[in-house]
């Protein structure tokens, strides 16, 4: 290992800000967190709101935001969609008409535990419309969805290395726009730790973070962004998602099982499965990870009822055909 004073670490770091940077299309900040996803989560709430935000909610993740503002003594107003359905333009519109008063609002892209993908570009539109700072969860959507950072005007959106892009946990990506870097130069008591201008300032002086990062992770993302760039590119790389996905969705289709989440909102990253009658979710579970698949439970409210494959990181399409059969022999 080398130190995050030295010369190669210093190129490291300026090299996976710049891919990251083309990957989301962003001229902003990108900041390399040395937490996992929940930590820039909290990183927002400290930097960026004074008094109130709102929360969309669409399943566990979207309330763990509400927790983690309301937990930072933040006034949280909720918008929560029945489960499996979206948030809808209408419902954000109506609602932040109803709180003028929220400095900001904060959405999941991908709902990881529901498998269900959020409209962003729609719904960002409208936040914009009533002139809120929006922060987006993106952790089990950057990698494997599109998201243009700068085109959608969002002011902070973050990722775990762990879920699409494949890299071991233990370090979160922050896209931070100057608005949001304005907000934390204004912000009382944020802490230092995870103050965006403190990442700010250590990135411009010497591409570098103010505390030491986890390395191998930035290493291992670094490589990973190569490999997606040596590969063809984003777009060649969420086509590859996408199509893993219709195979998965596909399969189980024939295997006569449904998706939980309303028709045309399934998440490409993760497939959110109603388990069949007389078999619950955790039993299809354990009985894969018998067989050596690893899919997941279903979560929180969920947990029961459905179980999920996850389409991230690397996995063969091939992989994918053997997962499916196996759950065949599995259910039957
Ligand atoms: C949508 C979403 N948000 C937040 C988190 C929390 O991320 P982390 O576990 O990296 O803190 C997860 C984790 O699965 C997630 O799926």
């Amino acid at each position: 290992m080398f130190s995050h004073r030295s010369k190669e670490y210093k190129e490291l770091h300026q090299q996976t800000v710049q891919r990251l940077q083309k990957f989301l299309e962003t001229e902003n900040n990108v900041f390399l967190s040395p937490s996992s996803g929940s930590g820039v989560m909290e990183a927002t709430v400290r930097n960026c709101v004074e008094r109130k935000m709102l929360c969309c909610i669409t399943g566990e993740f979207g309330k763990r935001y509400a927790e983690v503002g309301e937990s930072n003594g933040k006034i949280v107003e909720r918008l929560e969609a029945e489960l499996g359905k979206p948030i809808t333009q209408e419902s954000l519109d109506e609602k932040l008409s109803s709180v003028p008063d929220v400095e900001a609002v904060a959405i999941t892209y991908n709902e990881t535990s529901v498998g269900l993908l959020n409209p962003l570009p729609k719904l960002a539109k409208v936040v914009k419309k009533h002139g809120k700072l929006l922060f987006v969860d993106a952790v089990s959507a950057m990698g494997g969805v599109e998201l243009k950072v700068d085109e959608w005007k969002i002011d902070v959106c973050f990722a775990s290395s762990q879920k699409c892009f494949g890299v071991p946990p233990g370090l979160a990506v922050a896209n931070v726009s100057e608005e949001a870097l304005e907000r934390s130069a204004r912000a009382k008591n944020k802490g230092w730790y995870f103050d965006f201008k403190l990442y700010e300032k250590y990135q411009e002086k010497e591409s570098g973070t103010h505390m030491t990062p986890p390395i191998p992770q930035i290493l291992a993302l670094n490589k990973e962004l190569e490999l997606i760039e040596a590969e063809g590119g984003k777009h060649k790389r969420l086509k590859f998602c996408f199509k893993r996905m219709q195979k998965i969705k596909e399969g189980v289709e024939g295997l006569g099982l449904s998706l939980f989440p309303q028709r045309g909102y399934e998440s490409p990253t993760v497939a959110c499965v109603n388990a069949p009658r007389g078999i619950s979710g955790p039993e299809v579970y354990e009985r894969m990870r018998g067989r050596g698949f690893e899919l997941a439970k279903g979560y929180g409210e969920l947990k029961e009822r459905t179980f999920r494959i996850g389409n991230m990181g690397h996995i063969r399409p091939e992989d994918i055909d053997e997962m499916l059969r196996t759950l065949g022999e599995v259910l039957r």
